[in-house]
């Protein structure tokens, strides 16, 4: 619970009313620690070093200065993380995934600024950065940096049904594991035939639809994943089969084919009787 008198510092105050009180206030304002951020948001690619900023004023002595950076995680916002801090003139590191992985950029007195290397995925997340100075400042100033971790699209995965029937449709898919920020998918028709795009969409896992296969649909399809840092590529080819033409538009081709040699045959014998027949008479007739 506060007394009176702190809750009367608080309040906004005027000369008029309590210049006592207001000349405390602006004198205790006047000495607190000033915190700078000069770039509040940061984009770093997976496993390449950072610098995250944060910069400091004071007018007291130095010798119990003290520097707190935590994290709040954006996959665990609820759970924020001590990264390091300086307390009596020692650098603690704190017993953290980032162990072995941060240092102050320069001496704490001079600036607060650390460097994280080998950067993580799961060091995307805003971080503060806290400078405590007494008796400077009756409340601890407050920098805050948020950070992102890049990461290439991974190689995605294609799939789709091999075949199609014609006046049918078929699904062609895409999915991509990795790639901040979240991949671009893009399916097109490549050459052979005519290049074609198909569809576009952001997403970690695409799926595209063909409907009313024709025999141009057939061919090379490529599901390609793009972001800022890269982009990646694979391809599925899929087939489509005319109706009527399966297994059994075969049989039923040769069984026309045999069925119509036998008839030609039969035409041909007939034809062969009926000429011997007549032959015979004709003989008849010259002998008679
Ligand atoms: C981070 O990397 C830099 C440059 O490679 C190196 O000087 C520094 O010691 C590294 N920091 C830690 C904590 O490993
Ligand atoms: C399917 O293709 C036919 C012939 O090309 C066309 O007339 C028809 O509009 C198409 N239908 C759809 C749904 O695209």
């Amino acid at each position: 619970m506060m007394g009176p008198a702190q809750r009367h510092l608080r309040r906004p105050c005027t000369m008029t009313s309590e210049p006592l009180l207001c000349l405390l206030y602006c004198t205790l304002t006047a000495g607190a620690v000033k915190v700078v951020v000069n770039t509040p948001s940061i984009q770093v690619t997976r496993g390449r070093s950072v610098l995250l900023p944060c910069s400091f004023r004071t007018t007291a002595a130095l010798n119990r200065l003290n520097i707190i950076w935590t994290v709040s995680p954006l996959l665990q916002p609820q759970q924020p993380l001590q990264v390091i801090s300086y307390e009596q003139g020692q650098i603690v590191e704190s017993l953290s995934d980032y162990l072995g992985r941060v240092t102050f950029a320069s001496q704490p007195t001079q600036d607060a600024s650390i460097v994280l290397n080998y950067s993580r995925v799961s060091d995307t997340g805003t971080y503060q950065c806290t400078v405590i100075n007494p008796p400077d400042g009756a409340t601890p100033n407050i920098g805050l940096v948020g950070l992102t971790v890049l990461v290439p699209p991974s190689v995605p995965n294609c799939s789709s049904d091999v075949h199609g029937h014609e006046g049918g449709s078929v699904q062609l898919r895409c999915s991509v594991k990795e790639g901040v920020p979240t991949p671009r998918i893009t399916w097109e028709k490549i050459p052979p035939g005519p290049h074609q795009l198909i569809s576009t969409q952001e997403d970690y896992g695409g799926s595209t639809t063909l409907t009313n296969l024709t025999a141009e649909t057939s061919g090379l399809y490529r599901c390609t994943v793009t972001n800022q840092l890269g982009s990646q590529s694979c391809t599925v080819e899929f087939h489509i089969r005319i109706d009527g033409w399966g297994a059994m538009g075969i049989i039923t081709a040769i069984t026309i084919t045999l069925t119509m040699g036998l008839v030609l045959l039969a035409l041909f014998i007939l034809g062969l009787c009926l000429h011997q027949q007549g032959r015979g008479k004709w003989m008849e007739d010259v002998y008679r």
